[in-house]
């Protein structure tokens, strides 16, 4: 067997299509080693979303020229997004890469493979094949986990000035139903009892020949099917929140009540110069509908903090949109301009300095209310999934419909099911609790 080490940066998409790289090239004879280190075949995963994830790859295409000065014959691949964005440019700057597969190319690595090992050359793979690729890979087979992501739309025509998604991951692209209820009928016999419907927009999802299905459809049929227990989708974006899909989180029991919902930022000015297409309010709105249909729904967002033009009202407006929503989780970051994206041309950018302070502003509130989410679930009862042992003997972990890590002790046939369980304690981030009911079927 060939050792083949995957390195995954960035979104759950790409964990998912890491999954997929190794499903597709097990029939090749390569096998997963947990280590860069004598592989023969190195995949770089990357992702382009901000600066700081691109300087990664760089620094570790540094340490692989060093292990292929000792290994002359290892294979080194860089895939996602920036070798979409990049290309041509990446070769140069790192002449250790052997091949550059863009997020919609990647089912072409076998013939990739075999044509290096005949001539050598640099191989470069950066269409948009969009309909060509799930048609081309095998089932997935490597993921036996009890939570699964499964990729049912891919690409963004939203066009957000900061982004770069639209111009790496290509246009929007909705996996048909039936592949995706397939694909998670296959999760569910490996074991899955968890399915995370991934897609870059996924609440843009339009499915069949007629185009005639809808994200809330779509999870009605996968929470059809009797091994699985909950679903979840991500990521969402405002201005697709349909009737439907608001409707489906009082009427699908197995839709778990936790959404992602990125807002960005909570000043008017600044969400029209970042292209959102919706004002504060009427996220603000989005957010009382969603409770209105499920009352106990817990809500988490991505921040974007000094953005070109975003003033110390603008950051206000900010704070007092996460006051007012109370989030139990949640992603902020800095604004990275982004190479040929409109707002990395403004010219009245936000100095550094400021950043680093509204963000730790933004980051000590949104901590505050996630410590309130935790706190606030001590004492109460709530099914846990659980997903895998811990660390210490006679530990699982699982989660709470509200992702929140729960340890428990507890015997080892629960991993998969669904019991209930009274927190107790909160450490760090996760909760600590006592099972209070065992299904019947595991422990008779
Ligand atoms: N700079 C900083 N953060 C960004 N994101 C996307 N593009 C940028 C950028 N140029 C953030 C957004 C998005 C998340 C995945 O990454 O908040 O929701
Ligand atoms: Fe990027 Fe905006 Fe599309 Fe999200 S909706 S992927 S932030 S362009």
């Amino acid at each position: 067997m060939k050792k083949l080490f995957i390195k995954t940066y960035g979104c759950q998409m790409n964990a998912y299509d890491s999954a997929r790289m190794a499903d597709l090239l097990a029939p090749l004879g390569f096998e997963g080693a947990d280590t860069p280190e004598g592989a023969d075949m190195v995949i770089l995963n990357t992702c382009h979303i901000r600066e700081k994830a691109v300087d990664k790859v760089y620094s570790e295409l540094g340490r692989l020229a060093l292990m292929k000065r000792a290994k002359p014959d290892m294979l080194v691949a860089v895939a996602g997004c920036v070798a979409q964005a990049e290309s041509e440019e990446m070769v140069r700057r790192a002449p250790v890469v052997d091949m550059l597969v863009g997020p919609q190319s990647y089912h072409r690595l076998p013939e990739m493979i075999a044509r290096h090992a005949r001539d050598h050359g640099h191989q470069l793979q950066t269409d948009f094949p969009a309909l060509e690729k799930f048609d081309h890979l095998p089932e997935a087979v490597s993921n036996t986990g009890v939570s699964a992501f499964l990729t049912v739309q891919e690409g963004c025509d939203k066009f957000c000035t900061f982004c770069v998604v639209p111009y790496t991951r290509g246009p929007e692209h909705s996996r048909s139903p039936e592949a995706v209820i397939a694909e998670a009928k296959a999760l569910a016999s490996r074991g899955a009892r968890e399915i995370i419907l991934l897609g870059q927009n996924v609440n843009a999802y339009r499915g069949g020949d007629a185009c005639d299905w809808n994200l809330a459809r779509l999870i009605e049929a996968v929470a059809a099917i009797p091994e699985i227990s909950r679903v979840r989708y991500t990521t969402s974006h405002p201005r697709d929140m349909d009737d439907d899909l608001i409707a489906a989180h009082g009427n699908i029991e197995k839709l778990m009540p936790f959404l992602h919902l990125p807002v960005q930022s909570g000043s008017d000015k600044i969400l029209e110069a970042m292209n959102r297409q919706h004002r504060a309010e009427d996220y603000l709105c989005l957010i009382d509908r969603l409770r209105s249909a499920r009352p106990d729904i817990a809500f988490s967002s991505d921040f974007i903090i000094g953005f070109p033009g975003e003033s110390d009202a603008d950051f206000e407006a900010t704070m007092a949109l996460v006051r007012q929503v109370k989030f139990a989780q949640c992603f902020s970051f800095k604004y990275s301009p982004r190479p040929g994206t409109p707002a990395a041309a403004a010219r009245k950018t936000v100095p550094d300095k400021v950043k680093t302070e509204r963000l730790l502003a933004l980051q000590a509130l949104l901590l505050e209310q996630q410590d309130q989410a935790n706190l606030a679930a001590i004492g109460k009862t709530l099914p846990v999934l659980f997903e895998k042992l811990g660390r210490e003997p006679g530990q699982l972990v699982g989660r709470t419909p509200y992702l929140q890590p729960v340890h428990v002790y507890g015997p080892k046939q629960l991993l998969g099911e669904v019991c209930n369980v009274t927190l107790e304690a909160l450490t760090a981030n996760s909760l600590h609790g006592r099972l209070t009911q065992t299904p019947e079927n595991v422990l008779a």
